[in-house]
């Protein structure tokens, strides 16, 4: 069975932000995260309408922060801004399938098709900082091109130290169950990403030769989920994760955007409970964020000290 530093948190756009990762944190202090993709064209700007340009990594334990781009100069720069942030090691994308990323900025799963780019770009973020870099990458584009072992091969040679690979092709999204290749002839160490749900999936990837594993959607209302796996409890009190997790959510982006952010993470944390479409609807309603507070302590029956 994994340890904990081998049970990963995936990268996850819109989800997996500092306030979520603080949460989770909570549950699994060594656990290794990844950050939501980053753009290294905004983050190299400075965005100002983009929070996450201005995360520092320091008090984050094992973190990496994904970087995503198709320029190696400006990838190679981004990286330096993260290492000089705090990150503990930079991974590249090499697997987002969405037509924004990857067939209109030739970014993310669009350097499966490409390699000769994605080695410009692994080469030159490796130069760039004195951290570990990695890639998060796919099977292939679709089933007539699987060739993730080319681009690992390549990924060793530019001086990439490990590789998570989600089972699945570009093609198929998010589709389809995710199917793990054996990897006991990659040339470094591979992490399995996709459908990791329980110690049987875990010991199914030790056994076809990852070095740990990466859950994504299983973390949707679930931070715990990383310990979870790893043979930990289920909080007793739920209302008060969720409660907590707003406030963090608050301290980082105030009041007002916190309300709007939250509502996709209420959805998750009651889904499966009795009348959590009700409650959805409510908090999709609710534009105050005490009246959000008082909302959660109905639902999950816990008690209010503001
Ligand atoms: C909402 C959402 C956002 C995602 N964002 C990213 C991302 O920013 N970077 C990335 O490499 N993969 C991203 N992914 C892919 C996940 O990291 C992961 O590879 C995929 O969900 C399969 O793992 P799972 O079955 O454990 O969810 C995202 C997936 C989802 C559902």
């Amino acid at each position: 069975m994994f340890s904990n530093n081998q049970i990963f948190a995936a990268p996850l756009a819109g989800v997996t932000d500092r306030p979520f990762r603080r949460i989770i944190r909570e549950f699994s202090p060594e656990n290794p995260l990844v950050t939501e993709m980053i753009s290294c064209h905004s983050l190299v700007a400075a965005h100002k309408n983009c929070l996450r340009n201005f995360d520092r990594y320091d008090d984050e334990g094992q973190i990496g922060a994904q970087i995503f781009g198709a320029d190696a100069t400006l990838m190679a720069e981004a990286a330096k801004i993260l290492q000089d942030a705090g990150a503990k090691w930079i991974d590249i994308n090499m697997g987002c399938p969405v037509p924004k990323v990857a067939t209109r900025a030739n970014a993310g799963a669009y350097l499966m098709r490409n390699h000769k780019l994605a080695g410009e770009i692994m080469s030159a973020v490796v130069r760039a900082v004195q951290i570990p870099v990695s890639i998060k990458t796919r099977l292939g584009w679709d089933d007539k091109h699987i060739d993730w072992l080319n681009l690992i091969n390549v990924a060793a040679g530019c001086g990439v130290q490990f590789a998570a690979l989600h089972g699945r092709t570009r093609a198929q999204l998010y589709l389809g169950n995710a199917v793990l290749p054996d990897v006991h002839d990659a040339p470094i160490p591979i992490i399995a990403n996709g459908d990791i749900r329980n110690t049987s999936d875990v010991a199914h990837a030790e056994s076809l030769g990852y070095a740990g594993v990466m859950i994504g959607r299983g973390l949707l209302g679930r931070p715990w989920a990383l310990s979870e796996i790893a043979g930990g409890a289920v909080p007793d009190n739920i209302g008060l994760v969720v409660l907590k997790h707003l406030e963090y959510t608050i301290e980082y982006y105030g009041a007002r955007s916190a309300v709007m952010m939250f509502r996709k993470h209420a959805a998750w944390y009651s889904s499966g409970l009795p009348n959590s479409s009700e409650f959805r609807v409510r908090v999709n309603s609710i534009t105050d964020v005490n009246d959000l507070k008082r909302e959660i302590c109905e639902f999950w029956g816990c008690e209010l000290n503001m």
